[in-house]
């Protein structure tokens, strides 16, 4: 039996990276799964490439409208929302003294807002159902502490660990739960954008962040996406229904909490 099987699942930020695996692992479960992404196109062309049971959604988390139209897309395709992963998020690096307030304001509506209003519409759908859900967070190892150059993005990430422990606690009553993955670094093109960005704010070499950062994980390396989706699936399945409000590390060993 698929562990997933009937479920309908949103998966923001899911055209490319994580977001797409698990979209991949969750199809796989039995799922049928919306493709949500501010880039349509993108998410149109990762809804063909995965199948018939995955569809295209248009969402920019930072917009209500668009979350309301999101969700309601979803409700139109399959009758229901079972699952959601709040997966789209914004990365910025920069000293201290050079943050912008557009930087700041920008990462609070995606990772922040976004995660937030995105959650309480997918709740209020499943409340209304009446069976309960399952909404999973995309937290990091930057929201356990703080790191020089990324203030913003790590605090952002904090504010996810909170919420998901805030959220959780009011909506099991209502069979849902809220639960988040902590990742480590994860390779993509995410982590292409963030190599450059430190070779240009320390002087690094292309590559040379991503290399002296994967020696400093335990397991040896960064991860792939796929090694994220054992936790997605057992979040997103009845396995987990006696969980509240943690967040998990994913992350090769790098933190313990
Ligand atoms: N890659 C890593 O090393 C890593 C580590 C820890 C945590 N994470 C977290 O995991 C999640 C996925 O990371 P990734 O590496 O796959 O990221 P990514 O940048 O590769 O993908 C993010 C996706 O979100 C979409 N997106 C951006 N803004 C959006 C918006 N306003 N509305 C809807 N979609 C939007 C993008 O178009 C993109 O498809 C993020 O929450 C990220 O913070 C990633």
């Amino acid at each position: 039996m698929k562990r997933l099987s009937g479920k309908s699942a949103l998966i923001t930020g899911a055209a490319r990276g994580i977001g797409y695996g698990f979209a991949g692992a969750f199809l796989a479960e039995g799922a049928t799964v919306a493709i949500a992404d501010i880039n349509f196109d993108a998410a149109k062309q990762a809804a063909e490439t995965l199948g018939d049971s995955a569809y295209a959604v248009q969402i920019d988390v930072s917009d209500q409208d668009s979350i309301d139209a999101a969700v309601a897309a979803v409700v139109d395709q399959t009758g229901k929302l079972d699952i959601l992963v709040n997966n789209a998020a914004l990365f910025d690096a920069a000293e201290t003294v050079d943050i912008t307030r557009a930087s700041f304001d920008k990462l609070y509506a995606v990772n922040v807002a976004g995660t937030l209003f995105t959650m309480q519409a997918a709740a209020k759908q499943m409340i209304a159902q009446g069976h309960g859900g399952k909404i999973i967070n995309m937290a990091s190892q930057a929201g356990r502490r703080g790191e020089s150059l990324v203030l913003v993005y790590c605090s952002t990430k904090a504010a996810v660990i909170s919420m998901t422990q805030s959220a959780g606690l009011n909506l099991i009553k209502h069979g849902i739960n809220v639960n988040a993955i902590a990742p480590g670094v994860v390779d993509g093109e995410h982590w292409e954008h963030v190599d450059a960005m430190f070779a240009k704010l320390e002087g690094k070499k292309p590559g040379q962040k991503k290399a002296e950062v994967a020696a400093g994980v335990p397991a040896g390396r960064f991860a792939v996406p796929e090694d994220l989706n054992g936790m997605a699936v057992f979040l997103a399945s009845p396995d987990s229904n006696y969980i509240v409000s943690q967040t998990y590390n994913v992350d090769g060993g790098q933190w313990m909490s």
